[in-house]
């Protein structure tokens, strides 16, 4: 995965997203397009934002049968995304079928859009997970469990939060990426999230990919707060 942070379009119509995009002029992006804008808007806005010259995480956090998620990922395949992701809970033989779906549905020539997986939510707490999903392991357990899961259905990652990124390194390998959100400038409002990190924190802590939205998204000026945060995400 290439290096750029991620900029999450987390916006429900493409006017809003289209002005958006605007104030970053010929800066080519990574933007995340989540199921807020795809399912407002159809296949064709990922066709108008690559026309754009942006890159694109698709973020469906597919989950279903095996059969349906190798047909579904064809087809998101064909759309020539970069990224997208699938819930690790779906299990080993959906997440297989999801990386089959993807090569088979890659335009010949192109390269395969990388696959990642959801692991636990991060809305989930380890109280509703236990008493929910009857697991009775901690909750970091689980995200590690299904991390390690993920890498062995032979996908390219997870999304994580930065405070897990070097533990799923440890069990997997360096180059499983680890993709996070939950990040924030000094000083910056946290809003819903509870546990936030600076870009160079998340490097530090082991992330490979950073996710980003209202500190861009929100800021008065787009384009610097995307610079901002992409020199110190690159800061080595
Ligand atoms: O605005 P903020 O930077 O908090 O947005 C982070 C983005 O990452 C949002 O699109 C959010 O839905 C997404 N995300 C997250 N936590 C996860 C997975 C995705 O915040 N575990």
């Amino acid at each position: 995965m290439e290096e750029r942070p991620v900029i999450a379009l987390d916006y429900s119509n493409w006017e809003e997203a289209k002005l958006f995009l605007q104030s970053f002029h010929d800066e080519r992006l990574f933007v995340k397009v989540g199921m807020e804008l795809f399912y407002q808007s159809g296949p064709t806005i990922v066709e108008t934002i690559k026309a754009q010259g942006h890159h694109i995480f698709l973020d469906l956090k597919l989950h279903d049968i095996p059969n349906t998620i190798y047909q579904a990922l064809k087809g998101l395949a064909a759309l020539q995304i970069d990224m997208v992701n699938v819930h690790a809970a779906g299990g080993m033989n959906m997440m297989k079928a999801a990386l089959e779906g993807l090569e088979a549905g890659t335009p010949a020539g192109m390269q395969r859009p990388l696959l990642i997986a959801v692991t636990q939510l991060t809305s989930t707490t380890e109280e509703q997970m236990q008493k929910e999903q009857l697991i009775s392991k901690t909750l970091q357990t689980s995200v590690v469990h299904y991390a390690r899961l993920t890498y062995e259905a032979g996908l390219d990652g997870v999304v994580c939060s930065a405070l897990e990124a070097a533990h799923i390194c440890r069990e997997t390998n360096e180059h499983f990426l680890r993709v996070t959100p939950g990040i924030r400038l000094p000083g910056e409002a946290v809003h819903d999230q509870k546990r936030v990190v600076t870009p160079e924190d998340a490097r530090k802590l082991g992330a490979t990919g950073i996710v980003v939205g209202r500190s861009i998204t929100e800021s008065a000026s787009p384009l610097t707060a995307y610079l901002k945060i992409k020199e110190a995400w690159e800061e080595k």
